[in-house]
């Protein structure tokens, strides 16, 4: 759904400059993204190339044998591969990530998660491209928490080193299993993955969004053609058709009907 957008696919670091000489906004896998029917004044930027490949050698200089630090990962490399990967190399701390249809630099930039974990949980260093310059940040350097890097909005992630654990195949895949098992009552549909940040109260006690959502009575409200899963209220599904417009609608709806403050987790653009 939405509008269209000019789309730059970059190849490598040398394309960076020109590419951000301009207004610009960064797509990882647009997973959890919802662009306007109007479309994007501003040019897209996608990482490919030398940003999807993948260095997944220790770091001899870094790794310990509790502690694994790989070589250079591009911001441009899919999830769900990725962790299959490293599921059969038997290194641990991302696989509660799995099932997430993120590009990795996307998945850092959100930091995406399930219950099982979130991309935090497997970080080294990353490299980090603004139009001011290329830095490299520890994850203690950044402001990050639940759903957010702390990273600025205009910022690339261009590469990642992982942090892991040495473990088996079988034990990580045992996580995954366990973390997959989690999904079996999201959606089928296509959809923009969950709306909203589940809300935590200023006591510190986190509430469902989807219960929330749920128990305003709101599974299956339908605007055009978007409609609030009746599998999990926090899911909005497009039942062919829809239009940005039909989902902001209910976004709307949501936001006026849960009577908790509701931060969304979707990137909405423009
Ligand atoms: N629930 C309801 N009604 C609903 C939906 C959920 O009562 O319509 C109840 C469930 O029965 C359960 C509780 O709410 O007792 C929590 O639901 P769930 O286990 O589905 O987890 P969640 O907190 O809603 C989180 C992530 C999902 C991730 C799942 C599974 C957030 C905002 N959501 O959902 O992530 O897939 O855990 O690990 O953190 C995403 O980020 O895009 C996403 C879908």
């Amino acid at each position: 759904m939405g509008g269209e957008a000019e789309i730059w696919t970059l190849q490598g670091h040398a394309q960076l400059h020109e590419a951000m000489s301009a207004p610009y906004r960064i797509l990882g896998g647009g997973s959890n993204l919802v662009v306007a029917d109007e479309g994007l004044s501003e040019r897209v930027i996608r990482l490919g190339g030398e940003f999807a490949a993948t260095d997944l050698e220790a770091d001899p200089q870094l790794s310990t044998s509790e502690q694994l630090v790989t070589g250079w990962v591009g911001g441009g490399v899919p999830l769900p591969g990725l962790l299959r990967k490293l599921q059969r190399l038997g290194y641990s701390n991302l696989e509660g990530t799995v099932g997430i249809p993120a590009q990795l630099g996307g998945a850092v930039w959100m930091n995406a998660g399930t219950r099982f974990g979130e991309a935090f949980d497997g970080l080294h260093s990353l490299e980090i491209v603004s139009p001011e310059g290329t830095r490299t940040v520890t994850p203690a350097e950044l402001p990050w928490s639940y759903r957010d890097s702390g990273i600025p909005r205009n910022h690339i992630v261009t590469r990642v080193r992982l942090k892991l654990r040495p473990s088996t195949p079988e034990l990580v895949q045992e996580k995954m299993d366990a973390a997959d098992v989690a999904r079996k009552g999201q959606p089928k549909n296509r959809t923009p993955g969950c709306a909203f940040k589940n809300p935590t109260l200023p006591s510190g006690e986190r509430l469902g969004a989807g219960k929330l959502i749920d128990e305003a009575g709101l599974k299956g409200s339908r605007v055009g053609n978007a409609m609030i899963a009746p599998e999990h209220a926090n899911f909005i599904v497009n039942l062919g058709g829809a239009s940005a417009a039909d989902v902001h609608a209910l976004l709307a709806l949501i936001r006026s009907r849960v009577g908790v403050d509701m931060q969304l987790e979707y990137e909405l653009w423009p």
